[in-house]
């Protein structure tokens, strides 16, 4: 006798009426009429079933704090941390809290159900770095959170960003960061993704860098990174973030960086909503997108994810922890309009990431843990099209959310009452 089944779903890769059974919080059976019982049933009806979202780049000590102490006016990356400069000296341990709590509520509510957040460690006093690790604490039942000890001023450049990032590790912070392009010059920029990866490789920790964020086409840490990843033994460990600086590199360039990138075993992630609004911003026309080469990264071999990066903060007042608008508006920007890259899209905000994240567990396959999201759509392209309603968002086999499908009702008559834009 199972706990659960979950009947006529869809699965990602296109399977249909199969049936999951779930036992102690686990798939226990993926298989087309399952004959075992259970003491629940939900009929799925041919909707998709697919394993939950993952944000592989976020930034929860800022989020949910946009208009504080102002906001952001110009809409700029550098009028950003300018005002994250002038918040941080009035954040409180417990408003830290409570906004990444109710983020997470959101999360959930989206199926988001792993997250691997950024946490500034540029403040002596570590107030971020300690609420975040409370809340990871606090979410663990519901909630994978991550977190990479960023400097966000530059960890050269800033005094005791250092110390405060060795601190943050000391203290349970899951994952080294950088921010290289905004350290004093190249030569630095350069000397900190070594000496961050030295760090790494001597606590037996990943790397996440935010890397070449940056309409620069000479802004090339994203090479030196994948060198010290290689010197170092970190392949599969070190992700590059952003790296918005290769949208601009020269062509020739990229040729040979591509293959370094794949050899060196570096993860890339792309914040869509972030870079196109953030980059450019000093052209006039033609604009550039300002988004790495998704799918020129993917056809050499290097995993993308596709990140949140903000919601409602200093650098972006929009967002909502919705993950298939992250991918839906990825796909815009690279142009990944092709049936396979729509696929590709949608794995940058589950599978990869979760790979990326190196999540226990994450999964269809029988044995995997009994995270689940049932969708009001037919298959992963209506998923992006849609950003289809999270109808049933389930946590080792439990329900820990529920959104009613949407449908709106028409009064037109000689017209079908009911229309929620699914393939018919
Ligand atoms: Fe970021």
């Amino acid at each position: 006798m199972l706990d659960l089944i979950l009947r006529h779903a869809t699965l990602p890769d296109g399977r249909r009426g199969m049936d999951l059974g779930i036992e102690a919080g686990r798939i226990a059976a993926l298989q087309p009429q399952l004959a075992a019982q259970a003491a629940h049933e939900i009929d799925c009806a041919g909707q998709l079933v697919t394993p939950p979202f993952v944000d592989a780049h976020f930034h929860m000590d800022s989020t949910l704090s946009d208009g504080l102490p102002r906001v952001n006016r110009s809409g700029t990356l550098l009028e950003g941390i300018a005002l994250w400069g002038e918040l941080k000296p009035q954040l409180t341990q417990d408003a830290l809290v409570a906004r990444a709590l109710a983020y997470c509520d959101w999360a959930v509510a989206r199926g988001l159900l792993a997250i691997r957040s950024h946490v500034d460690v540029c403040d002596d006093r570590l107030l971020a770095v300690e609420a975040l690790l409370q809340v990871r604490e606090q979410v663990r039942p519901y909630l994978d959170l991550q977190l990479v000890a960023f400097p966000q001023d530059g960890v050269l450049r800033r005094p005791n960003a250092l110390r405060n990032l060795q601190r943050a590790l000391d203290l349970g912070v899951d994952v080294v960061g950088g921010i290289p392009h905004f350290e004093r010059t190249m030569a630095e920029g350069a000397e900190s993704v070594k000496l961050l990866c030295e760090l790494a490789a001597a606590r037996g920790l990943p790397v996440d860098m935010h890397c070449d964020e940056s309409d620069d086409p000479l802004s090339r840490h994203i090479e030196t990174l994948a060198f010290h990843t290689q010197r170092l033994g970190l392949q599969g460990r070190v992700t590059g973030s952003h790296l918005t600086s290769m949208h601009s590199m020269d062509n020739y360039y990229v040729s040979k960086l591509l293959p370094l990138l794949a050899e060196s075993g570096v993860a890339a992630i792309a914040n869509p909503l972030i870079n196109i609004t953030l980059q450019g911003r000093h052209d006039t026309y033609p604009k550039r997108r300002g988004m790495t080469r998704v799918p020129e990264l993917l056809a050499a071999g290097v995993p993308v994810a596709f990140g949140q990066d903000c919601v409602m903060d200093p650098w972006y007042a929009l967002g909502s922890g919705d993950m298939l608008e992250v991918a839906h508006m990825g796909l815009h920007v690279a142009q990944m309009t092709g049936q396979e890259a729509m696929r590709h899209c949608f794995e940058a905000v589950t599978t990869t990431p979760a790979r990326i994240l190196g999540l226990q567990g994450y999964g269809l396959d029988v044995g995997c843990r009994a995270d689940l999201v049932l969708l009001q759509a037919g298959d992963v392209v209506e998923a992006l099209r849609l950003r289809a309603t999270r109808l049933l968002v389930l946590r080792a086999g439990q329900i820990i959310a529920n959104t009613p499908a949407q449908t709106a009702t028409l009064h037109l008559p000689g017209r079908p009452a009911a229309v929620d834009c699914r393939k018919v």
